[in-house]
């Protein structure tokens, strides 16, 4: 990504959240507590976040937004909406069997720690993720909990993930922590995800969890979406955001050891979490990944 400017796909996935709360048919897959603070982060964002934000909340707008997915990903607003969906459940059934903390790398403009801060007072919360994206997020919110929700910036791709940082702000590594790493480590070298693994399990007490995400390779060997077009393998490339690594099932679970992997959710998985959804279009080649230590 572009190194002073926030992650223009993490506010893409904002104002997602944003349009499929506003759409009858989809609004109860995303709550109005996350509707709300991707609002807030989009308004102050920027002048022209704040006039996307105008237009997205308009009806007229809906069958626009279709129209780009289609030229762009077909079934991306969902996949982001559902994947979000499937993740904060993972999280919070983690929460409810003993995990003390959570972590999120590469939190983007995502509302999920504001949210865990708000519903599990017991639970302290990392958000771990690039500078310039991450000096975006927290700007708008000036009153943040600093006792129990932390903001560490790191660029993954200059530095390792920082344990002693963690640590320094009341991490402790015996207790169990539930890790979540969406829609980040496809832009990130394979040996920096080999990296990762390591170190999050020298901070990983037995029985913490890391749920993630990551591109299947596609049997040519591709790393893109299946309804990709070419205008968002540009576009990604403009913006610096390209997807630089993807692996298959098999491969990710000989990567992960000692990790185990406890299951995969694909598209098809995704669609079970709404109702109505057997016949929608999912955007398919991102798989979250549950694993445990
Ligand atoms: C596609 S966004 C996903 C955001 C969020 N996880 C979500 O799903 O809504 C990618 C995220 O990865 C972060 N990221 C990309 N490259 C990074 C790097 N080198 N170091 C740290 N974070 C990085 C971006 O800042 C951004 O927050």
């Amino acid at each position: 990504m572009q190194n002073e400017e926030a992650s223009r796909t993490a506010l893409l996935i904002a104002a997602s959240l944003v349009l499929l709360h506003g759409h009858p048919k989809y609004s109860g897959l995303v709550s109005k507590t996350s509707a709300d603070l991707c609002a807030h982060m989009l308004e102050r964002y920027s002048l022209q976040t704040r006039l996307l934000l105008k237009i997205i909340r308009q009806g007229w707008f809906r069958p626009i937004a279709k129209l780009i997915e289609r030229v762009t990903i077909q079934g991306i607003l969902l996949h982001y909406v559902l994947r979000k969906k499937c993740i904060a459940a993972l999280a919070r059934s983690a929460l409810g069997n003993g995990t003390t903390q959570v972590v999120i790398i590469g939190g983007g403009f995502d509302p999920l720690s504001f949210e865990l801060h708000e519903n599990f007072p017991g639970v302290r919360l990392w958000e771990i993720d690039h500078p310039a994206t991450q000096l975006q997020k927290v700007r708008p919110f000036p009153k943040i909990d600093a006792e129990r929700l932390h903001f560490i910036p790191v660029d993954l791709n200059a530095a390792a993930l920082n344990g002693e940082a963690l640590i320094k702000s009341g991490f402790d590594p015996a207790h169990r922590t539930f890790w979540i790493a969406e829609g980040l480590l496809m832009y990130l070298p394979a040996e920096i995800f080999s990296l990762l693994i390591k170190t999050l399990k020298g901070l990983s007490a037995s029985g913490s969890q890391f749920a993630f995400t990551f591109m299947e390779k596609q049997s040519d060997d591709r790393i893109r979406f299946h309804s990709q077009s070419k205008l968002v393998d540009w576009w990604l490339r403009e913006r610096s955001e390209p997807f630089l690594w993807g692996t298959t099932r098999g491969g990710l679970i000989d990567l992960m050891r000692p990790w185990r992997v406890i299951r995969f959710f694909d598209h098809d998985n995704l669609r079970e979490l709404g109702p109505g959804l057997a016949d929608e279009p999912i955007a398919k080649g991102e798989v979250i990944c549950l694993a445990e230590i």
